[in-house]
């Protein structure tokens, strides 16, 4: 490229953000503040071009929907993700029915055309996969109005137009541009200062929506910047730029500050997941530097990605681990040296469509790995090993993990390996390969090994490397500094872990649950200031001991059934009845009945009482449950709201509601409403408040709004924790709006679920097919939570507490189902059989949902 542009005289800046960035509306703010300062000091004549993806989360559930339309009704997923988007709107104050009506209705059309052929060709799996990218671009256009900016829409496809016009379903769902210095385009954009496009979507010649791959956000802000010739693409993610190893796996991850574009490329595609490979292609060939930051942490200069890297000198950069890589190994000691014999080979891979990712040959072997490919099915793979026969003897490896080490002059560093490759003693390398570019080393080993051997590597090879041009500061500092909360302190059972071992029982399980973090807890629920009354959801656990704990912090209970109601009298025989809240489900008649002989306060959630029992409620105050049609939740089985959920008065059943009540002699007191469980985002209940409070307008005696609970609890140590701080702050604000209403909440999980783990001992270790198994004494019927929605819990070998990990391993029971799995793939240290397992965050749902499902006796439970 001789006639390109050169840097003094380019204009344009390309700013790519990802779905997290755009996800909420706050962010835009941020968006904004960037946009501006580029412009500012760009000045005259500076642009900017904002290139954004849709909103986190939609991409995954617009790809899912086909197939679910296929199978059934999908009008609640098409709901959850239009509540995505609407509640955005919602919390930027926008009219989003009016604003996506549009795209809304596209999103009908096209799955109900779907359900009514029963067929989803990649066309239209296209165009309705786009749809995200377009509601995102209608919000984000009003968010920057609002910050006091004037974008011009580009819509990208009329920009991008796609290199093939195949009909094969790459030609819709993964195709690429011409790339190039375009003229026209930059004439067409040549009076706007700001322009707001989307990414992964270009147009072909036949009019119709083509998409660019997964992850195509990155390609599309690179095609961009390439058509501009842009003087840089920066682009935003939720991580400050790429790192030498997967920080979520290794905390002594370093930032990577300068990297050229040979390095980046071989980051990226060994499985580095924040930026995507393709996007190195048009940045390089237009000379665009390319700069990776963090939307989270702008003050961080991030990777800068050039032609020229920061320092010359040969360095390994990074370490990465890749799972699920196949090898086929191929022995023909008597073939060996005949001509065209790996030709031969590879056209067997050719015919098969298989592709080969890496190649490593000795006198009687040739080895390949491939690529992970979700396509390649066990027929594609048996009629390669049947091509293959002809040749040679045929091994076919599933489970590898491919460790590599990336960098230039990577050959110079190899004798530094020895000690890292010391664990390999005994345990087979599967195949070892040197980039012909220098760029790269790779060992194939069993994926059990896989991330213990990067992460030795890393500790060895790049943990020391002093800070410089190239090495940043570490993962673990970054978050260190990277907020004024200090580093989460240590759970109570790392603290209290010598007491654990000595009471885990040797057989079966325990529950043990720690009253000191019950009582944090509750205090904590009990000081959200603008929550004039906190009742406790017993049925995350209904111990006695923990009852009282709480009772003790100051909160309520809410109720259920008789057997909770049975067991709040026996526990506290004196217990105020205004101090309890029954919201049954679908109860029978005589339950409602003894609710108001107890005096409780009462949640209904439907017209059949009402209606049908009228008599039961003269005189009563009630609180009506409504649905406020916004599914949330860590799972779809918690999800309480929506049009699927049996829970609560649909919002145009509450007219026929007040009127029955009014009717039957009962005062509607209160409006209540529960979206789910285990939901992190501060901002929900306040959106719920205001629901509630828009549907209190129609009633004259209302003087409560319950918000429900769902307070969520980390799932891991590097997952978002709710701050309870914010949620009692965006209450607040709807306290201000609403003074006169109190304000009720009842969480369940968030009082208990930490104070609480399920300790087993181990019964028996396995290895088979590469996998280790870690067998407890106790499974599914003690902790049903990870086989009924897949929920995570942090699993620690508590006997061998500080050992490093040394692989990976699935953690089982003894129950008879394969369902009985505590956790997959988890890093864990040489463990025998008597070693003491615990299982945290197991204090809510955990001994209350277990069972004596193959007659095995359930955890006991012990409160410390
Ligand atoms: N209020 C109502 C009306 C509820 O139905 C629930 C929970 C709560 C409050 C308390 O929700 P929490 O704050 O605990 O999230 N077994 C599931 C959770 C089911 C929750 C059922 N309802 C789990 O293990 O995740």
């Amino acid at each position: 490229m001789t006639d390109q542009t050169p840097h003094a005289n380019r204009v344009w800046t390309v700013l790519k953000f990802g779905g997290t960035s755009v996800a909420k509306p706050e962010n835009w703010a941020v968006i904004a503040k960037l946009a501006k300062a580029r412009l500012k000091q760009d000045k005259p004549g500076g642009k900017v071009l904002i290139v954004h993806s849709a909103l986190s989360g939609v991409s995954n559930r617009l790809e899912a929907l086909p197939d679910l339309a296929l199978k059934g009704d999908v009008s609640p997923e098409i709901a959850a993700i239009k509540a995505v988007h609407l509640d955005f709107a919602e919390s930027a104050l926008l009219d989003g029915a009016t604003l996506l009506a549009e795209p809304f209705e596209i999103l009908d059309r096209l799955a109900a055309g779907i359900a009514l052929v029963r067929e989803a060709s990649p066309r239209v799996r296209a165009e309705l996969l786009a749809l995200g990218e377009q509601m995102a671009s209608r919000l984000g256009m009003e968010r920057l109005r609002q910050e006091g900016l004037s974008p011009v829409f580009l819509d990208a496809r009329d920009a991008l137009k796609a290199a093939s016009d195949s009909a094969d379903p790459s030609g819709y769902l993964s195709n690429s541009v011409i790339d190039g210095a375009d003229p026209e385009l930059q004439a067409q954009l040549g009076h706007a200062e700001l322009v707001l496009t989307q990414g992964f979507i270009a147009r072909n010649s036949r009019d119709e929506t083509v998409l660019l791959g997964r992850g195509g956000s990155d390609t599309s802000a690179a095609y961009f910047a390439n058509k501009l010739e842009a003087k840089k693409l920066e682009i935003w993610t939720d991580v400050p730029g790429l790192f030498s190893a997967d920080p979520r796996l290794t905390e002594g991850a370093r930032l990577l500050q300068a990297l050229s574009y040979d390095e980046a490329q071989e980051i990226a595609t060994m499985g580095g997941k924040v930026l995507h490979p393709r996007c190195i292609g048009p940045a390089r060939r237009a000379n665009v530097p390319v700069e990776v930051r963090s939307t989270l942490r702008p003050d961080l200069a991030g990777t800068l990605i050039t032609a020229k890297p920061g320092d010359d000198a040969p360095q390994l950069k990074a370490v990465s681990v890749k799972s699920g890589v196949r090898i086929v190994a191929m022995e023909g000691a008597g073939m060996w040296r005949q001509a065209g014999f790996l030709a031969d080979v590879f056209a067997c891979f050719k015919e098969c469509g298989v592709s080969v990712d890496l190649v490593s040959t000795s006198e009687t072997n040739v080895t390949v790995s491939l690529d992970p490919d979700p396509s390649l099915d066990q027929a594609r793979l048996d009629a390669l090993r049947a091509r293959l026969e002809r040749f040679c003897r045929v091994k076919i490896m599933d489970d590898g993990a491919a460790v590599s080490l990336v960098g230039y002059g990577v050959r110079r560093i190899l004798h530094k390996l020895a000690p890292a490759l010391e664990m390999f003693q005994d345990k087979p390398i599967r195949l070892v390969s040197q980039a012909a570019n220098d760029l790269n080393f790779t060992v194939v080993v069993d994926a059990s090994e896989g991330r213990a051997l990067a992460a030795r590597l890393h500790e060895e090879l790049i943990a020391p490397a002093p800070a410089g041009p190239v090495f940043g500061p570490s993962w673990a500092e970054l978050n260190e500094t990277a907020s004024s909360t200090p580093a989460r302190p240590d759970p109570w059972w790392v603290t209290k872990r010598e007491q654990l071992i000595e009471i885990a029982p040797q057989t079966g399980g325990r529950y043990v649950y720690d009253r000191d973090t019950i009582k944090a807890r509750a205090a904590a629920v009990a000081n959200i200031k603008s929550v004039n009354r906190a009742f406790y959801a017993m049925k995350a656990n209904p111990h006695p001991e923990v009852l009282k704990t709480i009772f003790e912090a100051g909160l309520g209970f809410e109720c259920v059934s008789p057997g909770e109601l049975m067991r709040l009298k026996d526990t506290f025989p004196d217990l105020d009845p205004k101090k309890v809240l029954f919201t049954p489900n679908f109860a029978a008649r005589h339950e409602y009945a003894a609710a108001i002989q107890l005096g409780t306060n009462l949640t209904i959630d439907g017209l059949h009482p009402l209606v049908e029992w009228p008599e039961l409620f003269k005189g009563a105050e009630v609180i009506l449950r409504i649905n406020p049609d916004r599914p949330r939740g860590h799972h779809q089985h918690v999800q309480t709201a929506g049009p699927k959920a049996k829970f609560g008065i649909p919002l145009d059943q509450l007219d026929a509601a007040r009127e029955a009540a009014d009717k039957a002699g009962a005062t509607v007191i209160g409006l209540h409403a529960h979206a789910g469980s285990g939901v992190v985002e501060a901002g929900h209940w306040r959106e719920i408040g205001a629901i509630l409070a828009r549907a209190a307008e129609d009633f004259s005696d209302i003087r409560i709004l319950n918000v429900g609970g769902g307070l969520g609890v980390p799932e891991s140590a590097e997952a978002p924790a709710l701050d309870l701080a914010l949620v009692d702050a965006e209450l607040a604000k709807l306290k201000q709006a609403l003074p006169d209403y109190e304000i009720w909440m009842e969480p369940g999980r968030y009082p208990v679920a930490e104070s609480g783990v399920l300790l087993s001992a181990v019964t028996q270790v396995k290895h088979a097919f590469g996998t280790r198994f870690i067998g407890l004494g106790t499974g599914m019927n003690s902790l049903i939570r990870p086989a009924l929605y897949g929920a995570r819990h942090e699993i620690v070998n508590l006997s061998r507490y500080d050992a490093d990990g040394t692989g990976m391993a699935s953690i089982v029971g003894p129950i008879c189902e394969s369902a009985d799995l505590l956790g997959a793939d988890r890093l864990m240290p040489d463990t025998t059989e008597g070693d003491v397992i615990a299982i945290a965050e197991a204090g809510a749902y955990g001994a209350v949902m277990s069972s004596r499902y193959n007659l095995r006796e359930p955890a006991d439970e012990v409160v410390i």
